[in-house]
């Protein structure tokens, strides 16, 4: 999604707003801009593709100005070309937006109407006219941008400058996240607090329907009906440091091989491993009492939720309700009376998953939400937060995040499962125990990484690829899949192994590949006859399994992963790590941009 920096400074805004949207650029991005004030008039540089294009611009022609506003867009409406990149100007006022504009159409052709030319496809543009147009009707600055944004429909972050203005710069919100920075003498805007860390760790979130008059030494924020309302200034928690790729080559290899360790403080954050027990969580809901539990998410987020799902079921045997929350928002479910709701997002941010949190909290559900942004949006309209602690993820494919958002799913589970009576104290210590080990076994698995990028060199030569697991490993062959596709561009489709015969089987070839996702556990034989069925068709087999399952597969692989003897329940945290570097190195063999994949964006925060 777009990155929004604004600067009322004292400092050449320019280049501070460029380093601003650097740290912005895990959003993904197609072009940028930045406009400030200078000498008395609006002045921009624009530029296609990365950030470093328009650095160059502005090396060869600087921008003066201590006032000023950058953009990194993610295009929604019109190509991503310099013509449609953020700064948008309208007379005497510029401005940037994240989101979009439902009913730019309407406004558009209104303001074309009178008399207005659109240089750009954008919907963005219609803003900047409704502004101006208030202007030349003698509406100060402050109102002509009120009128204006009350006449917009839609999910929007808005930074917007004026001219006629040096110490002003209007910042509202309704869907994507914006924060206002305090500074001494100066003020900032930022999509998140990770933008704002080299200005200042001292932040005030907006909510939906703010907006918010933002000068050097004074900040109004406001509602929607242009009420004042009051904004807890709060200080940022660990966004200060710029995060940087150590040693690896891309963000998404260094967040691959940080997995040990962050399990390791998301675990230790839920249960306490010297008594073997779930630590005290404090529930807006009993685990005991419920009769249903809704969970929500999106991706690859929705896919550690399906995950979640066999546990709970399994372990508390308590029935889940799951659904892809850009489904889940329109299906009206009825929300039963003794339920609780769960939505899982890594950002905190995406709109489907947000506006699914809102239906199940108009329908009265407690809100549970597992994010790992704890200032972000998801975190703060829910009646509980549960961390995951996996740091930063810039990588655009979500990896540590993932295995950070089973771990958590994991220690509710077994919460539920005690408090319902399900799993005794004994057995509880026992799968603590196991859980303890996922850091030393993850670790373990992460040495294959070899022999997988040397699988990958292989798989990068296919269009296709089909990923089978049963049971938990299920949920697993469509994340692996979903990894693959997202970053390599390779076609791939995760299926369960048992529905192979159901319509799948009549894809496979030498052409297609298929890895299958085994531990040798309770169900291994099943899969063992989907193996053969592929084999007998002359497709090639990559499978990744134990010791047992690798002697008793009975059939001739293309190549066999084999991890360590893991227990049932750390299955999907542990085969997700080769499912990740399986991914990783076929993306570097096919040369993707693999930490910023083409057409995709950290954080959906648009519908
Ligand atoms: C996963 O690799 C993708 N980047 C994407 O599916 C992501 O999981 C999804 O957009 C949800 O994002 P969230 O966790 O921030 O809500």
């Amino acid at each position: 999604m777009c990155g929004i920096v604004g600067i009322v400074g004292h400092s050449p805004a320019a280049p501070l707003i460029v380093d601003a949207l650097k740290r912005l650029e895990y959003r993904g991005y197609d072009s940028a801009g930045v406009a400030t004030i200078e000498h008395g008039h609006l002045a921009r540089r624009r530029a296609e593709g990365k950030l470093v294009n328009l650095e160059k611009r502005l090396r060869a022609e600087p921008l003066d100005g201590t006032i000023g506003i950058g953009h990194t867009r993610w295009a929604t409406h019109g190509v991503p070309n310099e013509t449609n990149a953020h700064p948008h100007f309208s007379d005497d006022v510029a401005i940037v937006h994240n989101g979009i504009i439902e009913n730019f159409a309407e406004l558009r052709a209104e303001l074309e109407k009178d008399g207005y030319a659109f240089t750009s496809q954008t919907d963005t543009e219609v803003v900047a006219h409704l502004v101006s147009r208030e202007l030349r009707r003698g509406v100060p600055p402050v109102e002509a941008a009120f009128r204006a944004l009350k006449r917009l429909r839609g999910a929007f972050a808005l930074a917007i400058m004026f001219r006629s203005d040096e110490d002003l710069i209007i910042g509202a919100r309704n869907g994507p996240p914006l924060a206002v920075g305090h500074g001494e003498g100066e003020m900032f805007l930022g999509s998140d607090a990770t933008a704002l860390a080299p200005f200042t760790t001292s932040i005030t979130y907006m909510e939906d329907g703010d907006w918010a008059v933002v000068r050097r030494n004074l900040v109004q924020i406001f509602d929607m009906n242009g009420e004042p309302v009051e904004r807890r200034q709060q200080q940022a928690i660990g966004t200060s440091f710029l995060v940087d790729k150590g040693n690896h080559r891309h963000f998404m290899e260094k967040e691959i091989h940080e997995q040990p360790e962050v399990i390791s403080h998301t675990l230790a954050h839920y249960l306490d491993f010297t008594s073997n027990t779930v630590k005290p969580l404090d529930l807006p809901f009993d685990f005991a009492g419920l009769d249903r539990l809704y969970i929500s998410a999106c991706g690859t987020a929705y896919l550690a939720g399906l995950i979640g799902k066999y546990w709970f079921e399994r372990h508390a045997r308590l029935p889940v309700d799951i659904d892809v929350a850009s489904e889940f928002r329109y299906r009206e479910i009825p929300i039963v009376q003794k339920s609780a709701a769960l939505f899982i997002s890594q950002s905190g941010e995406t709109a489907d998953t947000l506006a699914s949190l809102r239906y199940c909290r108009k329908e009265g559900a407690p809100i549970g939400a597992i994010v790992n942004v704890r200032q972000s949006t998801i975190a703060r309209e829910s009646d509980v937060t549960l961390p995951t602690l996996a740091g930063p993820e810039i990588g655009v494919a979500s990896t540590k995040a993932f295995t950070c958002q089973l771990s958590v799913l994991a220690a509710l589970a077994l919460r539920a499962g005690v408090a319902r009576g399900k799993i005794s104290v004994e057995e509880e210590k026992v799968l603590i125990h196991q859980l303890s080990e996922t850091p030393r076994l993850a670790n373990q698995v992460l040495k294959l990484d070899r022999q997988i990028e040397k699988v990958a060199r292989e798989l990068s030569h296919y269009k296709h690829v089909l990923y089978l697991g049963r049971d938990t490993n299920f949920p697993l062959a469509m994340e692996g899949a979903l990894k693959l596709k997202e970053i390599s561009y390779i076609h791939a489709e995760g299926y369960a192994a048992g529905e192979l015969k159901h319509g799948p089987i009549a894809l496979i070839d030498e052409g297609m590949p298929v890895i299958v996702i085994a531990p040798h556990d309770r169900i291994f034989e099943k899969t063992v006859s989907n193996m053969q069925e592929v084999a007998a068709r002359g497709g090639k087999i990559i499978l990744i399994t134990d010791k047992a399952g690798a002697a008793h597969a009975t059939v001739k692989t293309l190549e066999t992963i084999v991890l360590p003897d893991v227990p049932e329940l750390l299955a999907p945290i542990l085969y997700a790590l080769p499912i990740q570097l399986l991914a990783y190195h076929t993306a570097v063999f096919m040369g993707t941009d693999v930490d910023q994949p083409r057409n995709l964006a950290k954080s959906v925060t648009v519908e």
